[in-house]
């Protein structure tokens, strides 16, 4: 249905990998752990999640075993809350009971949090294992298989626990979104727009002129594949030149900053992680426009863009101290400044830890999607 199976290259001084994006490609990771050249017989602790597991983990099970490798499969509740150290003991405790060595494999088959989960399991794990991406939402295809930031979430916010640590591959099987519901596919539209703002005005204008983006039924078949492939390029373009966020990759929080408020806030329960994303890239565009960043007519493509993939835009009736409170809990705080990605034009955006307190504040007073 995709055609041939594409490959990305993500170079870096140390660990470089594949991405591999294809169709029924799932059924070959027996094959990839070979071509990896991790020794027969070793030892590999798949994570995955009910609605994954139950469509997709058998033949793949099989798969690894026809290869020689010894599997064991541990399913975890799905959903952003779990996405907690508690989970990570679990996945610890499997690792332990299957016995794990540091030449033994854990992979990810899942989404955005069965990965960002099982990678930090793997960061961990005898300091340190190889470890798989075999992502199966459009989110994590397109953005959080790439890129090695794993980690959890810790009361008080977002992705606060983790570590660096890239896969050995990252096994993309565009077949799997036939089973994923269309919001979760919509929250990933999220990411993949993200890209058009940051730095692909093709990209955007693509999606501007695209028929449908709300559903994989009534998406272009053939549009989808290339939007898979355009995101990982640029952000494995990003990872490659600052791996470990000292400068430019920042720019892939576009939107984060107030979308990790929006999922803190509400305990990771309304919203789903794109569709917070949305509501922040809308905020953050507002401000932008509120201080001269960029025109009123970027904005309203921006936000245009986000409304036909059938994300929400509207800030949430959230008390503003509370919001300032997680504003300044979030990661991106440096030096007690927060720094925010702020767009200029469709495809181009700059870091900035001068955006007044006042600015924010008169944001959350009007708090208006401005289309
Ligand atoms: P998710 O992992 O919660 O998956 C969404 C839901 O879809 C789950 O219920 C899952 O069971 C189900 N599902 C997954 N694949 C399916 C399929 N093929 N068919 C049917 N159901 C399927 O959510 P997500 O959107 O994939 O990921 C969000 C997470 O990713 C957030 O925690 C976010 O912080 C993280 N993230 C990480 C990075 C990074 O660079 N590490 C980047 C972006 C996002
Ligand atoms: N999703 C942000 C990053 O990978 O850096």
């Amino acid at each position: 249905m995709y055609q041939e199976t594409s490959s990305i290259k993500v170079n870096l001084v140390n660990n470089s990998y594949e991405v591999l994006v294809g169709s029924k490609v799932i059924n070959s990771i027996g094959k990839k752990i070979e071509k990896l050249k991790i020794p027969k017989g070793g030892k590999v602790l798949v994570i995955s999640n009910p609605d994954v597991a139950e469509p997709y983990s058998k033949s793949f099970i099989e798969s690894i075993k026809g290869s020689g490798y010894d599997p064991k499969l541990l399913i975890l509740e799905a959903g952003e809350d779990q996405k907690t150290q508690k989970s990570i003991a679990l996945i610890h405790n499997a690792a332990y009971e299957h016995q794990l060595e540091r030449s033994s494999l854990i992979i990810a088959l899942g989404g955005g949090v069965i990965g960002d989960m099982a990678g930090f399991a793997a960061a961990t794990w005898l300091r340190g294992i190889g470890f798989i991406q075999v992502p199966t939402t459009l989110l994590s295809m397109v953005d959080a298989s790439v890129g090695g930031k794993t980690g959890v979430n810790h009361s008080r916010g977002k992705n606060l626990i983790g570590a660096f640590h890239q896969p050995k591959l990252v096994l993309i099987d565009l077949d799997t979104l036939k089973t994923l519901p269309d919001r979760e596919f919509r929250s990933g539209m999220a990411e993949v727009i993200k890209y058009g703002v940051i730095s692909d005005s093709d990209l955007f204008t693509k999606l501007e002129k695209a028929s449908d983006l709300t559903s994989l039924k009534t998406i272009d078949k053939k549009l989808i594949k290339e939007i898979v492939i355009k995101s990982i390029t640029t952000k494995a373009k990003i990872v490659e030149e600052d791996e470990k966020e000292n400068g430019i990759r920042a720019i892939l929080n576009y939107g984060h900053t107030f979308g990790h408020v929006v999922e803190t806030l509400t305990g990771y329960k309304k919203w789903l992680h794109g569709e917070a994303v949305s509501i922040g890239m809308a905020a953050i565009g507002e401000i932008a426009f509120n201080l001269n960043f960029w025109s009123l007519e970027d904005l309203k493509r921006q936000n245009n863009l986000l409304k036909k993939a059938g994300l929400p835009i509207e800030w949430p009736d959230f008390q503003k101290n509370q919001v300032m409170r997680s504003l300044k809990g979030d990661k991106k705080v440096k030096d007690g400044n927060i720094r925010f990605v702020i767009p200029n034009e469709i495809g181009k955006v700059v870091i900035s830890s001068d955006i007044e307190e006042d600015s924010i504040i008169s944001f959350l007073n009007h708090k208006k999607a401005t289309v």
